[in-house]
């Protein structure tokens, strides 16, 4: 991850740029966005999503135009409706980890066939609702996971298409809370008892098998622990086939990174190419193979932004204090994730270097440490990279309003959440008569 130091270059963004000392969503200006819809405020670019998406699609498909892989959106990652729907509509899936994010899918009208749920500790609730929706697959992460499957499908008098949730014990090389492929983390089916498990679950009454899985991890910046994960998956490929167990599709999961600032992860195509490559390589090209990112679609896709409230100069640090907190933006707090901060506006102002933080009261409720910004009270800083793991993070902590989310497209913004009122927070508490 990139530290925080203000010597960090900005990131790539594709839909946000800065033009004659003012920032721009593709071609509306943020400053008309702030004073239009207040702060803090989401901003998307459909245009940065779109050529994501692109990017991914372009390797998915083959040199004589075969489609070898599919992309399913890891929705955890953001998901609005206007986002889901841009990327259903540009033929993406989606992958799910909970009965809400299923509602969504199916609210945006995405086919059940192109859904798969994964998640460590599914309910029996979300079992039955995945099931009756007809999902593509169901990703298990357990042996007692399984034979829930098996028992909610027979009770519903259906077939549960399945894949076991591989823990190859790799290691992604990334911050510890987001790392999920070591044995010791709590995801997956352990790498010696995935055969056993397959074994058993072929024997079950109302489970399918159909593909395999595993993902190592998020925020990843290198190659070589995919190619290891997938090498040892595909050795156990190799294994089920010799016991007549058939493997459809493997999903790889998904966790390429982007980057923040200094990061330099591989792009888009380059990742995707090598990655099927290898599987094509290893003489599996007949496999659909299954791609579920998040991050690398969505992540600079999408912009926070926030006023600035007051400028407190302090003995050991200046502070700028924001209206947004933790509670919008919570990668800080919960990581010590950096975000590039940027004045919306350049302004003649000398440079002073503040911590930026929230109104919350918790220390950790940073957004940005020792930024040299050029600043005055009342103006808008965007905190970028945050289109990922953002606003479905976000919390009401403090009885704080969650913030709008814009979409913009070309020269047109359209609300595609709106803020949150105070009233609403409380709107199901009782008091006792
Ligand atoms: N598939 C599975 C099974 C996952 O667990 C995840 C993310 C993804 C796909 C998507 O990974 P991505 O392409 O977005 O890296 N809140 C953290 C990230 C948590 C990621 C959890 N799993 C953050 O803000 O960095």
């Amino acid at each position: 991850m990139t530290v925080d130091t203000q010597s960090n270059p900005l990131p790539h963004l594709a839909g946000f740029s800065e033009r004659g000392g003012k920032w721009y969503a593709e071609d509306v200006s943020l400053a008309s966005l702030a004073e239009q819809y207040g702060t803090p405020l989401y901003i998307y670019s459909k245009r940065a999503i779109t050529e994501a998406y692109q990017a991914y699609d372009r390797a998915c498909v083959d040199a004589a135009g075969k489609r070898r892989a599919r992309i399913h959106f890891a929705m955890k990652s953001n998901s609005n409706l206007a986002v889901l729907d841009c990327l259903r509509r540009l033929g993406a899936g989606f992958d799910l980890v909970s009965g809400g994010e299923l509602a969504r899918a199916l609210a945006i009208g995405a086919e059940p066939s192109s859904l798969v749920f994964a998640g460590v500790g599914k309910s029996a609730t979300e079992i039955t609702a995945a099931l009756k929706a007809g999902v593509k697959c169901i990703n298990v992460e357990s042996i007692p996971e399984l034979h829930q499957i098996n028992r909610i499908a027979s009770q519903q008098g259906c077939r549960a298409p399945i894949s076991l949730r591989v823990n190859p014990d790799v290691d992604a090389q990334t911050h510890p809370y987001i790392s999920t492929g070591l044995k010791d983390n709590k995801f997956g089916i352990a790498y010696h008892e995935v055969l056993k498990t397959y074994r058993e679950a072929a024997l079950l009454s109302h489970i399918d098998v159909v593909g395999i899985d595993c993902h190592i991890g998020s925020q990843i910046t290198s190659i070589a622990p995919y190619l290891d994960a997938v090498d040892k998956v595909l050795d156990l490929v190799v294994h089920l086939k010799k016991e007549g167990v058939v493997i459809h599709h493997l999903d790889l999961g998904g966790g390429l990174g982007i980057s923040y600032g200094a990061e330099t992860p591989p792009d888009i195509t380059e990742f995707t190419n090598a990655l099927l490559n290898h599987v094509a390589k290893r003489g599996f090209a007949h496999l659909d193979v299954v791609l579920e990112p998040g991050r690398s679609l969505v992540g600079n896709a999408g912009v926070l932004l926030t006023r600035v409230e007051y400028l407190k100069p302090g003995a050991e640090k200046n502070f700028c204090i924001v209206d947004a907190a933790m509670t919008e933006l919570m990668r800080p707090a919960l990581y010590e994730a950096y975000h590039a901060i940027v004045p919306i506006q350049t302004k003649e102002l000398s440079h002073q270097t503040y911590d930026v933080v929230g109104p919350v009261c918790e220390s950790g409720d940073w957004l940005g440490r020792d930024r040299a910004l050029a600043i005055a009270e009342g103006d808008y800083l965007a905190i970028l990279s945050a289109g990922a793991y953002g606003f479905v993070m976000s919390s009401n902590y403090n009885t704080r309003p969650r913030p709008a989310e814009i979409m913009v497209d070309g020269d047109k913004a359209y609300v595609i959440r709106d803020r949150e009122n105070v009233s609403d927070l409380f709107a199901g508490e009782r008091t006792l008569p």
